[in-house]
């Protein structure tokens, strides 16, 4: 063999090399706005393991958890400029930058994990994949479902519109949020998710609503004593990509990203079924006291969905959009 030809085989091999290792071999940064133990932490585990194994371990992910990243809606800036791989949060806390998922947190429309599940995986989710990468500069390449958002709070029982008046309510920065409180008479007090905690502790706000699972990987029980089973919000919660990061891989790595979002997403709702009534069954077992809303919280029902949803028709993309949802979901439209 002469030397040539040997030079030539060896730079061919060191080429398929190359082609073959994990050059571009990538460990995403992922913000975790909760703490261990809860939905967005599963979602982030099941995302890993679902890419390690796509790619072969080329790729992988680092969760990095409660707020070490920042404030959830601060995440979303990161990853649109493109100093933030990922970011696993509430949809709340999108809206504020992609207005037209604010329909998923229009009180009362997402009535359980199956419609949640069904809007999001469908034609309606594409749609606002769509809109949050042109609107927000983040691709949804996940969704975690964690459960309703339950109220709790320190000071008392609260079955009725009645019960909350005089409680101090934190919400997120969320206009849906805040006037779904204001048409049960309250006045909320908008803080971020990372200051929430601290908040209560130090007794700045009475109570807030997030859900079981949430409440859990917080550890909210050690600071609040009350829980009403609301169901006015079923809390979705999206693994969000920088599109400058995704743009910024191949075909086939952006291939993988996406199909990995999807078995975690798969397994997320699978979570939620076997661990939700666990987790409550837990933070009863520390000194939670749960109750019920009175009348099948028909008085909640009524002031929110009649004063809140005309407001935000404009923002979630028109009452047609608003329709479309609940005919997705079986129900009847809205005038
Ligand atoms: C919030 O209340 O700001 C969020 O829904 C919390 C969360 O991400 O779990």
């Amino acid at each position: 063999m002469t030397f040539r030809f040997r030079h030539l085989l060896a730079s061919a091999a060191l080429a398929a090399l190359v082609a073959a290792s994990p050059a571009s071999a990538k460990t995403f940064r992922i913000a975790v706005g909760d703490g261990p133990g809860g939905t967005q932490e599963e979602l982030g585990k099941a995302f890993i393991a679902a890419l390690e194994e796509k790619s072969g371990g080329a790729h992988s992910g680092k969760l990095f958890l409660s707020g070490q990243l920042g404030d959830e809606q601060a995440t979303v800036n990161d990853a649109a400029m493109g100093t933030l791989d990922m970011s696993i949060l509430a949809i709340n806390n999108v809206t504020p930058f992609s207005p037209t998922v604010g329909v998923l947190t229009l009180p009362y429309v997402i009535l359980s994990v199956d419609e949640a599940e069904a809007i999001t995986q469908g034609e309606i989710g594409q749609e606002l994949v769509d809109n949050t990468v042109r609107d927000a500069g983040v691709r949804i390449i996940g969704w975690a479902y964690s459960g309703f958002r339950v109220l709790t709070n320190s000071k008392q029982p609260v079955e009725t519109v009645d019960d909350l008046q005089g409680l101090v309510i934190r919400v997120p920065p969320n206009e849906i949020m805040i006037e779904t409180y204001r048409s049960w008479g309250v006045d909320p007090t908008p803080l971020p998710w990372n200051e929430t905690f601290t908040a209560l502790q130090m007794k700045v706000v009475d109570g807030q609503d997030n859900p079981y699972m949430t409440n859990y990987a917080m550890k909210f029980d050690e600071v609040q004593s009350h829980i009403t089973n609301i169901r006015s919000i079923f809390s979705i919660e999206p693994l969000v990509v920088s599109e400058q990061v995704f743009q910024g891989l191949s075909p086939d790595e952006q291939q993988m990203v996406l199909d990995a979002g999807k078995e975690a997403t798969t397994h997320s709702g699978q979570f939620l079924r076997e661990k939700e009534s666990e987790i409550a069954a837990t933070l009863a077992e520390r000194g939670m006291k749960i109750v019920e809303p009175a009348d099948g919280e028909a008085e909640f029902i009524e002031r929110a969905t009649t004063a809140v949803w005309p407001k935000f028709y404009d923002s979630v993309g028109g009452v047609e959009q608003v329709n479309k949802v609940l005919a997705a979901l079986g129900r009847d439209p809205v005038e």
